[in-house]
């Protein structure tokens, strides 16, 4: 099976192409490389030994699209070009909306001109807003609160209407919880340019030493211990939940809208004393503010995952530590 994975030189997607391989499909990898480096992709061909087929383009460009459908016969796409910083997004909407919607249009169209019909879409919990219920249940209602969780909602709308107007379509909506660590090889990673926003990145950067301390946003949450509480996900245990969804996508037509989260939900303040144990370093922190839009805690009901997919994450948070740590250490050097 052939393979289109959009965004494959950034962090989730070169995790994917790199199990995808292994798992013997063929794959072509276009991106833009607006956040992410070439040198992936051939880091990438060093873990699974064989080179990395790739375009260097946009999926907003439809006739570079209708060039490589016209070369390659399709037979799925796995879409995780985007744009995906939430602040960024509230002072550029245009840029976000133009990225994630309009290039999820753009290749939607195409491959309904080439009769490739299944895509595997990178959404996220960020489209539950506040949820309700925790853990949260896929039928938790829609609400975002920024240009950025609004545009993977749009984009999920979009493809609910595109599956009722054409039963043949196939089609897995994934919303992901927190993904963190990296490669076990320390080859592939995150490249987070800049001040990182995410938690993980930047408690990494602490016991690199490279930052003081460690700001923790807001200590009076209902929560354990009051910071807020998260579902961080080994990103190797993301990618290979986009396996099974492809495969079940392969035996079933319609629309899966499916949680790929743990299930288990940890404060800022433990996770910061697992990457201490974990790696030996000391990370200090200070106790600050809330961080505006900050919810006190969510985790993934992640029951349906399971009983369709027959998938569930299985690494453990000091793995999704220790894995930060080795590419923390990759990329000082
Ligand atoms: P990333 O920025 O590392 O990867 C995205 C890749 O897409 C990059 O290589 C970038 O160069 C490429 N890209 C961006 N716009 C493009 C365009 N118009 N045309 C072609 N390539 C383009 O981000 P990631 O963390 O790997 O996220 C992948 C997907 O998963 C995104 O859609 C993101 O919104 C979604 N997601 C990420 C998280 C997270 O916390 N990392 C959580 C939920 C959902
Ligand atoms: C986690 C926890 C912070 C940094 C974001 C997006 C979401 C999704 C994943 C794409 C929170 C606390 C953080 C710091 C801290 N991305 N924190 N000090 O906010 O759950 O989700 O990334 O879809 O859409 O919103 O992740 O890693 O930023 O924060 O105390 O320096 O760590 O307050 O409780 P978040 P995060």
């Amino acid at each position: 099976m052939l393979i289109l994975v959009t965004g494959g030189a950034g962090y989730i997607g070169s995790h994917a192409v790199v199990e995808l391989m292994l798992a013997g499909y063929d794959v072509v990898v276009l991106d833009n490389l607006s956040n992410s480096h070439g040198e992936t992709l051939q880091n990438i061909g060093r873990i699974v030994g064989q080179e990395v087929v790739f375009t260097h383009g946009d999926v907003r460009d439809e006739s570079l699209l209708t060039a490589l459908f016209e070369q390659y016969s399709f037979d799925a796409v796995m879409h995780f070009a985007g744009l995906k910083a939430v602040g960024e997004s509230v002072s550029q909407p245009l840029r976000y909306y133009e990225n994630n919607v309009a290039g999820s249009l753009t290749l939607l169209r195409v491959m309904d001109k080439f009769n490739v019909r299944q895509f595997v879409f990178s959404s996220s919990a960020t489209v539950y807003g506040n949820p309700a219920v925790v853990p949260v249940p896929e039928s938790s209602p829609i609400s975002t609160t920024n240009p950025y969780g609004a545009s993977k909602a749009m984009v999920e709308g979009i493809l609910r209407d595109l599956s009722h107007s054409d039963p043949e379509w196939r089609i897995a909506i994934l919303r992901y919880f927190n993904p963190v660590g990296a490669h076990p090889s320390g080859l592939i990673g995150e490249h987070a340019n800049g001040v990182p926003n995410n938690l993980m990145p930047y408690i990494a950067q602490v016991a690199a030493g490279q930052r003081e301390y460690l700001s923790v946003f807001g200590s009076d949450y209902a929560t354990v211990d009051g910071t807020g509480v998260r579902d961080y996900i080994h990103v190797v245990d993301l990618v290979i939940g986009h396996l099974r969804a492809l495969e079940f996508i392969g035996q079933s037509k319609g629309i899966l809208t499916c949680n790929l989260g743990t299930g288990q939900g940890y404060s800022v303040l433990q996770m910061l004393k697992a990457f201490e144990l974990a790696t030996g370093h000391k990370v200090p922190y200070r106790l600050v503010d809330r961080r505006p839009g900050d919810v006190d805690s969510y985790y993934a009901d992640p029951a349906y995952a399971e009983e369709v997919l027959g998938w569930r994450a299985e690494r453990s948070i000091v793995q999704m530590c220790q894995d930060s740590w080795r590419w923390q250490q990759v990329l000082i050097h």
